[in-house]
């Protein structure tokens, strides 16, 4: 993944590799002011930063003299048949050259169609038609912005029957197409395994874990669908699950210690409650880290 910073920077050089962090809420900037080094960085979302200044844009400028900032987009649309709103995608430039976040992220989602706005990520049909459109627009996004974007896979509660590729496949394409990275959101993962009756691990095993530029896990509320079957929903409002943290493991395992967001969104708790979700996620990195180290004194040795 390019890293945003040049010789012409305006900010230090902040690698992320490695590290654990965790959604900026204002709520927490006291908090995060009263020390230094608190999490490894913070991840914004560009929509709640599309006005010109104001106190939404001096927090996160101070926040970015001593952190990286990881750029989250959210209703770009990506999945829309109709083209990208081009207003939009030049405010999230905008965003890009200001900050130059460290990762630039989008969701493989549609949330407008004609000139409705959605709340919510909507999920797509993984037809040949949708891949066009999807792989056009990451196009669009690469060239606005200059850079490479990472692209989430969606937390879901239905398949289309009228699909042409299974999720895997359909992000596979579009990676081998668009030349984008992946973000790969474990929790959305379990969600989905779990709503549609599916092996999370067997997900993974077939997931392009070698485009992950960057990991999110979140927390997820349970309720019961119709039949009395346990539906999740995505909700970001609690911490991890175990179960989530189990997949976690397997994945830093298997494709080395990947930035690691943990995201919480709703139901704010107090910033020592997340900073220990986060420094959760970075004590798994440390120990693969260390493993690997050992792995490479093992093969140097012999
Ligand atoms: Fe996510």
């Amino acid at each position: 993944m390019p890293h945003a910073n040049n010789g012409n920077s305006r900010f230090s050089a902040f690698p992320v590799s490695g590290r654990s962090g965790a959604s900026l809420k204002h709520t927490h900037l006291n908090a995060i002011f009263s020390e230094r080094d608190q999490v490894g960085f913070f991840e914004v979302h560009a929509e709640n930063y599309m006005g010109a200044g104001g106190p939404p844009h001096a927090a996160l400028s101070r926040v970015r003299r001593d952190y990286p900032v990881l750029l989250h987009g959210v209703c770009m649309s990506i999945g829309a048949p109709q083209p990208l709103d081009e207003a939009h995608l030049a405010r999230f430039r905008s965003l890009v050259e200001r900050y130059e976040p460290a990762i630039v992220s989008e969701h493989l989602a549609w949330s407008t169609h004609d000139d409705v706005f959605y709340n919510d990520l909507l999920p797509l049909p993984y037809t040949n038609e949708t891949l066009r459109h999807v792989c056009e627009h990451i196009d669009q996004v690469q060239a606005a912005i200059g850079r490479r974007l990472l692209l989430e896979n969606p937390s879901t509660y239905l398949v289309f029957a009228e699909s042409d590729y299974d999720e895997t496949g359909f992000i596979r394409e579009i990676v081998d197409r668009t030349g984008c990275g992946l973000l790969l959101d474990v929790n959305n993962v379990f969600v989905s395994a779990t709503n549609q009756g599916f092996s999370a691990l067997d997900y993974l095993a077939d997931f392009p874990l070698e485009h992950v530029g960057e990991i999110h896990l979140a927390g997820h509320r349970q309720q019961s669908d119709d039949e009395g079957e346990p539906l999740l929903i995505d909700s970001h409002d609690g911490p991890v699950c175990d179960a989530v943290w189990k997949l976690y493991d397997i994945v830093i395992g298997r494709a080395g210690t990947i930035p690691t967001l943990v995201e919480w969104d709703g139901d704010i708790p107090d910033w020592p409650i997340l900073k220990a979700e986060a420094d959760a996620a970075q004590a798994v990195l440390d120990r693969h880290a260390a493993t690997g180290a050992r792995k490479i004194h093992h093969a140097a040795a012999e």
